[in-house]
């Protein structure tokens, strides 16, 4: 497709395509779109890293801390019980947008490390023993490795990794295969941060189901993507972080099964997760509230409310469609480019482009983009075992929300031309 193609594209996609969403007006919802770096219009094509703030967010989060301010669940003053209110109607936005049973299915974590951390060393810790086993994936980030090599550690347990193909597709038949009378427990990435492949979710869950073995699903990059129902996936945690779903930082949730957060015993002892304490014995607080140790990030989770509403807003699945459209076009317009390796070529993806260009190192991509008001991912992206896999030190990793356009993409291919110029 030459540039004029790609020009008529744009507008047929954005006007008459079977996706139809209005870009420009939903951009005009996130203020920083709007703004210019180095004197260019900024192309923010960084959202798996994190997404922009739509404006009903940033005054959500204006507007406790104005009017609202108050610790929750201890005072029996007027902004206490607002505050606790507004956390906790939160708490059922949650609850709807993943399409859980019970709003007590929802503990609010700092993002999905720390709701991976936490599964780990609750559920993950009383459930292994000596030569127990942890399947994982080939693609998963460090938070979703990390947690687990720690509890495998403490109890004497193994993991053993599901391996992928060269185009970045988890091999479902060797998946099968692992699943044994040791495995106690199945945790991957339902949309890869590096590679952008989405994993068959359902698929994996039933396979193990099957086998009597519960599932955690890292969502991170799904949920800001793909529309996501807990009770059909099945699964039986999962986990996200609201600064990839357009809220604020340092607030996420994870979903559990009641019948399993009823059985795990606390993660963090402190105020809040007690029903009352003495020196010879505790008694904890029911659920969620057993694993919300302390004063929570009460702004972050009415924040999180808001974005998920807003999220809630949109066609979720014509947002998916229009995205795919992205990346498709994005693929197209890379593969143009000369010495340029895409990697990660899965046939189902979402969001992400990673790519690796010859004889450029991708931190000089990156800094040429950013003189050109272009802010992309450049790095091992928490993700080292995908890199090693193909044999790269890092990528260049371009990752998009609905609120990009086809015009940015060919921002980025003509500055990959620029960064050519200079470097070889
Ligand atoms: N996990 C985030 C990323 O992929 C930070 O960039």
């Amino acid at each position: 497709m030459d540039s004029i193609e790609r020009a008529e594209a744009t507008v047929s996609d954005r006007l008459t395509g079977p996706c139809r969403i209005d870009v420009d007006r939903l951009r005009g919802d996130f203020p920083i779109l709007s703004s210019t770096v180095y004197g260019k219009p900024l192309v923010y094509l960084d959202n798996a890293a994190t997404t922009q703030k739509p404006a009903v967010v940033i005054e959500t989060l204006r507007n406790y801390y104005e009017q609202v301010n108050s610790n929750i669940h201890r005072g029996v003053h007027h902004l206490s019980q607002v505050a606790t209110d507004e956390y906790e109607k939160s708490r059922r936005t949650v609850q709807r947008f993943l399409n859980a049973r019970k709003v007590s299915e929802i503990v609010f974590v700092r993002g999905t490390t720390e709701g991976v951390n936490l599964i780990a060393q609750t559920f993950g810790r009383s459930r292994l023993a000596e030569g127990d086993e942890v399947v994982i994936s080939a693609m998963e980030h460090h938070s979703n490795i990390v947690p687990w090599q720690m509890v495998c550690e403490q109890m004497g347990a193994r993991l053993k990794v599901i391996p992928m193909n060269d185009r970045g597709e988890l091999l479902i038949e060797k998946y099968a295969g692992l699943l044994g009378p040791r495995t106690k427990l199945v945790s991957f990435v339902h949309v890869s941060n590096a590679l952008g492949t989405v994993n068959p979710a359902r698929e994996m869950i039933q396979l193990a189901h099957e086998r009597g073995i519960p599932v955690v699903l890292d969502g991170a990059q799904s949920l800001p993507h793909l529309k996501v129902d807990v009770q059909e996936l099945d699964v039986d945690f999962f986990v996200f972080s609201g600064h990839k779903a357009f809220g604020p930082t340092g607030i996420g949730a994870v979903y559990g099964k009641l019948k399993h957060l009823e059985a795990m015993p606390p993660y963090q002892g402190g105020g809040d997760m007690i029903s009352s304490v003495s020196f010879e014995k505790t008694t904890y607080n029911e659920v969620p509230h057993k694993f919300e140790a302390g004063t929570p990030n009460i702004a972050g989770a009415i924040g999180l409310g808001a974005s998920l509403e807003y999220l809630a807003g949109l066609d979720l699945d014509v947002v998916a469609g229009y995205e795919e459209g992205l990346v498709e076009y994005a693929h197209e317009a890379l593969l143009e480019v000369p010495g340029l390796r895409l990697i990660g070529t899965a046939e189902k993806k979402a969001g992400v482009v990673s790519f690796v260009l010859e004889s450029v190192h991708p931190h000089d991509i990156g800094t040429i983009l950013d003189r050109e008001g272009v802010a992309i991912r450049t790095g091992h992206h928490c993700a080292q075992p995908v890199m090693d896999f193909y044999g790269v030190p890092a990528t260049a990793r371009a990752s998009f929300a609905f609120y990009n356009k086809r015009e940015e993409i060919d921002i980025l291919v003509q500055g990959l031309g620029k960064a050519i110029e200079v470097f070889r």
